[in-house]
């Protein structure tokens, strides 16, 4: 089945590819006989994985290292790909910290502000210009439902989140009546070795992971969506949460609801 590819071009970049939902969206398109751009700082985990999908879905892979923390980091990737036929553009790639804003170092504050929204704003600038000029593509930003509610003790994290979806929503429709699909899938809890991590061990930790989404149901959702809408926040429970934030609650009374997670 090559149909991405037919549809799109020859090549797709994932920038945040490694593991977790960027693994799973690099997965998806391979499948559809594109050839992949794996994008992350864990260069030897990102080899392995386009060896894997080389052998399993015969498609061709690169590997470009690269930290979207520093600014420059994107000379690079775009210098790597400028003489590829590129269909595909996915940025998954997030970084959060807990605590209160003012607790937070400023630095990290700087890298959250590079990785959330400079380093994804120049790869969605870059890949939208050559996606328009030829008139065929496919952008698919990943935001979450922090980036809905406000996130406080994560509060950088979820406006970077809620500034991605906005910014995606209203690209999107400024690419309707052409060929360039654009997205932006809104997350609520996903299984990925990341979120793991930060999760609490025992019952609640249980119950966590069965509430939460798989990334193949993730990734199955939004392809089975593209093309059909800008915006989609991914899975019915997710979908219900949004819709009983924006219809029974304040935005006060949404923050204080994410708030409690944290303290
Ligand atoms: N999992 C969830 O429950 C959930 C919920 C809502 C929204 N989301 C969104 O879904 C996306 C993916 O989530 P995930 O859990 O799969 O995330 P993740 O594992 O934290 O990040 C995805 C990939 O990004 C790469 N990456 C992280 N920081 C990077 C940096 N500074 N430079 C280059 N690459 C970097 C990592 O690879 P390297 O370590 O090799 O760089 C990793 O493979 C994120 O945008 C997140 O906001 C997830």
């Amino acid at each position: 089945m090559n149909s991405l590819k037919e549809k799109y071009g020859e090549w797709g970049i994932i920038l945040g590819a490694t593991e977790g939902v960027g693994k799973a969206i690099a997965e998806k398109i391979a499948k559809g006989g594109m050839n992949v751009i794996l994008v992350g700082r864990r260069e030897e985990k990102l080899k392995e994985l386009g060896a894997e999908i080389e052998k399993t879905y015969q498609v061709k892979s690169k590997v470009i290292r690269a930290d979207f923390s520093l600014s420059n980091c994107t000379d690079a990737i775009f210098e790597a790909t400028k003489d590829l036929d590129m269909g595909f553009m996915s940025y998954v790639a997030c970084l959060h910290s807990f605590g209160k804003l003012q607790d937070t170092d400023w630095e990290k504050h700087e890298q959250m502000i590079n990785v959330n929204i400079i380093t994804f704003l120049k790869c969605f600038y870059h890949y939208m210009g050559i996606f328009a000029k030829q008139d065929r593509g496919l952008i698919l930003n990943i935001s979450s439902l922090t980036g809905v509610t406000s996130s406080p003790y994560n509060a950088q994290y979820g406006a970077g989140k809620a500034y991605i979806k906005k910014l995606t929503e209203a690209v999107g429709y400024e690419a309707e009546k052409t060929n360039v699909d654009v997205m932006v899938a809104t997350l609520g809890s996903t299984i990925t070795p990341s979120w793991l991590q930060n999760q609490p061990g025992g019952e609640a930790g249980e119950a966590a992971i069965k509430a939460a989404m798989t990334t193949e149901d993730t990734i199955d959702e939004i392809f089975d969506n593209i093309g059909k809408v800008h915006s989609l926040v991914v899975g019915e429970r997710n979908r219900n949460s949004v819709k009983h934030w924006q219809t029974d609650m304040t935005a006060d009374e949404a923050a204080a609801y994410m708030g409690r997670f944290y303290e």
